[in-house]
């Protein structure tokens, strides 16, 4: 795909070119001020230093900006819908980056990744039955189903084999019950940081087909992955065809472009009646998608992936730091090595403190998100998607409040 954005839709925006230089490097280091400027992550609690919520401190790719500020130029706001420009980018994007081949009827554009998990929830599941995911799990997972009256939650542990996290298709086997509509799973897996590989994927699936359960494989981290060779993202809709009547695949690049504040998501969803009922659930509750997440979207597909590169191997670093780190200050928190996502998951319970996400914000400052919101206490995740010397000040805070 080529990097200007000169393909941004038709018409008004085809006049628009991007003037970034082709070998741009990119400014992940500088701290940008965000205090006050009605952001969740600084201004929730602005007495503490934030590592929390999974929002990075760095500047979108200039590629995006530059999208949205030809958006504004025009200045008529009016109902949004998907354009070519977005469909066509969207379709290449899975296509090239994820090998899978679908058309523009197979997308439901959405505002965002949650309300999908909440729509499918409904969508799939009546009082009295159920929906299954895993533990640790990004929160809202762990509470969707409350959107829907009367649906229960069976939460699995995922356990570790040769130390790297997996399912438990044994004790998933034994906890289903008749009643178990609907699997949630995160891959990349938040907060694990685990790229589940084709086989893991095609015996959850099996799983799945053999207790006929709907698969909604949410997908937001897949482009955030260090090593796309060894450990390549694998796309639900990239599972053999047989199992696509069954699969819902979430997809953004609100993640991975640091976008999520503007609001755009997707679903693909290639079996018709699958399709039907999902967009049935949304009834009157979905509010049109905004014009900005649009073009957000087409600039980072059709123009992002220099930053992205550059991101990663920025992230990669950062990782690599942060480990080096508090292996040496800190040897009592069991850090996960992250095969993608920014998000560390810190096993603190050597520590021995009840709450160590409280600990650290009295102790230090620090705002982590807790543990026990994602179904394991005694476990805080920290956000190192920032400016290195940003992510230092955190880890020194860290340390100090152990001693
Ligand atoms: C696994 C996962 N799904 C969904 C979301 C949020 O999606 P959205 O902001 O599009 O609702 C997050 C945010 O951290 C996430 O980690």
């Amino acid at each position: 795909m080529p990097r200007v954005s000169a393909g941004i839709s038709t018409g008004f925006f085809a006049r628009y070119a991007s003037a970034l230089p082709q070998d741009m490097k990119y400014d992940f280091d500088t701290v940008i001020p965000r205090r006050g400027q009605g952001n969740i992550k600084y201004d929730r609690r602005p007495e503490l230093d934030p590592f929390w919520v999974a929002d990075m401190d760095f500047a979108s790719a200039p590629e995006i900006q530059e999208a949205l500020i030809a958006r504004v130029k025009h200045p008529i706001y009016g109902y949004a819908q998907a354009h070519q420009g977005l469909i066509d980018a969207t379709l290449q994007y899975l296509q090239d980056r994820h090998q899978v081949v679908v058309s523009a009827d197979h997308i439901v554009w959405l505002g965002g990744l949650v309300p999908a998990l909440s729509l499918a929830v409904k969508a799939f599941c009546q009082p009295g039955e159920a929906v299954m995911t895993c533990t640790p799990s990004y929160p809202p997972f762990l509470n969707v189903h409350h959107d829907a009256r009367a649906v229960e939650l069976i939460s699995i542990p995922h356990v570790q084999q040769q130390g790297r996290w997996t399912f438990d298709f044994e004790a998933m086997e034994k906890f289903i019950t008749p009643q178990t509509k609907l699997f949630l799973l995160s891959n990349p897996q938040n907060p694990l940081g685990r790229v589940f590989s084709y086989d893991e994927l095609l015996q959850l699936a099996q799983f799945c087909q053999r207790h006929d359960l709907v698969l909604v494989s949410d997908e937001i981290h897949c482009d955030l992955i260090f090593d796309e060779t060894q450990t390549p993202h694998i796309c639900g809709h990239r599972l053999p065809a047989e199992y696509h009547d069954r699969i819902i695949t979430l997809l953004s690049p609100s993640k991975t472009y640091n976008i999520a504040g503007i609001g755009i998501a997707y679903a693909v969803i290639t079996h018709d009646s699958l399709k039907r009922r999902f967009t049935a659930a949304r009834g009157h509750t979905q509010s049109e998608i905004n014009t900005f997440g649009y073009y957000a979207a087409e600039a980072a597909y059709r123009s992002g992936e220099p930053w992205r590169q550059q991101l990663l191997a920025y992230l990669a670093e950062n990782q690599r730091v942060m480990h080096a780190y508090l292996s040496a200050h800190a040897p009592q928190i069991v850090l996960n090595w992250n095969e993608g996502t920014y998000l560390s998951w810190m096993d603190c319970r050597a520590l021995g403190w009840e709450n160590p996400a409280t600990h650290w914000e009295k102790a230090s400052g620090l705002f982590l998100s807790d543990g026990a919101f994602f179904g394991v206490p005694q476990h805080v995740r920290f956000n190192f998607g920032c400016p290195r010397a940003r992510m230092m000040e955190g880890l020194e805070k860290l340390v100090k409040g152990i001693a």
